[in-house]
């Protein structure tokens, strides 16, 4: 979509203030591309509308390094004065080399390893969510061997629908995320019981795309009373996760969640609890902020149908593959050209290799430019190099400065990861 930095100057698509025909001829297509200014400003959005309502010290962003883990990014995001929430090891160190506090750091994850537990538990984060009653004795055991007091939150599951798409819906019954909310009481009993064991949060997160306050609500709700009855029962809980997934326009019917009123139901669902607030926003930070520019491949003119052939793949952006998302795609520039109807695909042999389907285009061609939009979250973060495709370049904007922020992938350097042992040759 057209937003605030990525817009239309005199026909000519822009990045901040780079022209996207001058990107592409400079690092290649197809390209990642994100606008500085805007991850900045919607990092600083939360933290707005929580200060409007909260004291200053109450409320972290733990930014969910999942959904875009360059360190460009994880910098950008931390001098916001963000933390950070990871779900592996990999993810925490990258957090750490980025410069983020570990006490602003939360470890989610419903499979953390011995190894990952171990690192985490050291290094004292702000809070390690827990998925199963398993985990909580492993936490317990290897924190009593560390003489480490583990700090931690049962992640509930609260059983609610958020109206998302079910292959990013985690807070239903029937979702492998969480601990049912029914069972919670029963395992902070047990958690008070371990000497190694802080059990001092709740935390909770319902999936991903959402669009809509009703559900968060719900959920919240459902927390709110956890809270109460955990501390009628003698647990001292002081933090809790509010989760991420605030949902992000898409496309142009998409109205997302206001941030203001969003930060108010917290105030008044869980205010009154007086808790330190956490929340775990991926996509809201970084996915309107990005683009992938690519260019047209071939135009195909079948008897069925018109396919436009551009040079971004599933292997780029799989999120269209593999949940059905809707990525508007815009051209670099604005055109007078005939429209015609036609689906826009990548090369990847793969039938769903499609971004889109019956899209009313202006007429393309060879070598035209275009920009998938929506694309700064999950995307390069799980692309792959899927028929020996190198992963694409990305490239960070501020105005009229960019920079690659990734070492180019080359064949070469593919093929020079492979190992043939002397026995194969
Ligand atoms: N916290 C937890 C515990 C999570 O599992 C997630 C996302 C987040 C926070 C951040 O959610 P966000 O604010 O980004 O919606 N690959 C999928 C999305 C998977 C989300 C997984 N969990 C996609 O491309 O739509």
């Amino acid at each position: 979509m057209i937003t605030k930095h990525i817009k239309y100057k005199k026909n000519k698509l822009h990045i901040e203030g780079m022209d996207a025909e001058k990107l592409a001829e400079k690092y290649g297509t197809p390209l990642y591309c994100y606008a500085a200014t805007h991850i900045k400003e919607n990092a600083e959005a939360y933290k707005k509308a929580f200060a409007k309502v909260m004291p200053k010290n109450r409320f972290t962003v733990c930014y969910a390094v999942k959904a875009n883990s360059n360190q460009s990014l994880l910098t950008l995001i931390r001098k916001t004065g963000a933390g950070a929430d990871v779900v592996s090891g990999g993810e925490l160190q990258r957090a750490l080399t980025a410069g983020i506090a570990p006490q602003k750091i939360v470890y989610s994850g419903v499979g953390k390893s011995e190894k990952e537990l171990t690192a985490a538990i050291k290094l004292d984060l702000l809070q390690i969510n827990i998925e199963s009653e398993v985990e909580l004795e492993r936490i317990s055991r290897i924190a009593q061997k560390l003489r480490k007091t583990a700090r931690i939150a049962l992640r509930v599951n609260p059983d609610v629908d958020a109206k998302t798409h079910h292959k990013i819906s985690t807070g239903k019954k029937e979702d492998k995320f969480g601990i049912d909310i029914g069972d919670a009481l029963r395992i902070y009993n047990r958690a008070k019981k371990m000497p190694a064991i802080a059990a001092t949060g709740v935390a909770v997160h319902i999936g991903s795309q959402i669009l809509h306050i009703a559900p968060y609500k719900r959920a919240y709700q459902r927390v709110a009373k956890l809270v109460k009855d955990l501390r009628n029962n003698g647990h001292a809980i002081t933090t809790v996760d509010i989760g991420g997934g605030i949902g992000i326009r898409q496309h142009e019917k998409d109205m997302p969640i206001n941030l203001d009123a969003y930060a108010k139901m917290v105030r008044d669902v869980l205010g009154a609890l007086d808790v330190h607030i956490v929340m775990e926003p991926g996509r809201s930070i970084v996915g309107e902020a990005g683009v992938v520019l690519s260019r047209v491949v071939s135009v195909k003119k079948g008897h069925h149908k018109t396919f436009v052939i551009i040079d971004a793949a599933m292997n780029d952006l799989v999120r269209p593959a593999m949940y059905d998302a809707y990525h508007a795609i815009i051209p670099a520039k604005k055109s007078a050209r005939r429209r015609m109807t036609c689906d826009i695909v990548g090369p990847v042999c793969e039938t769903s290799d499609v971004f889109l389907k019956g899209e009313k285009f202006p007429a393309m061609q060879a070598g035209d430019l275009v920009a998938i939009t929506c694309a700064g979250a999950y995307g390069t973060v799980m692309s792959s190099t899927y028929n020996t495709r190198p992963r694409a370049n990305e490239v960070l904007v501020k105005g009229t400065k960019s920079a690659l922020i990734r070492k180019e992938e080359t064949v070469r350097s593919l093929i020079a990861a492979d190992i043939v042992p002397k026995w194969v040759a």
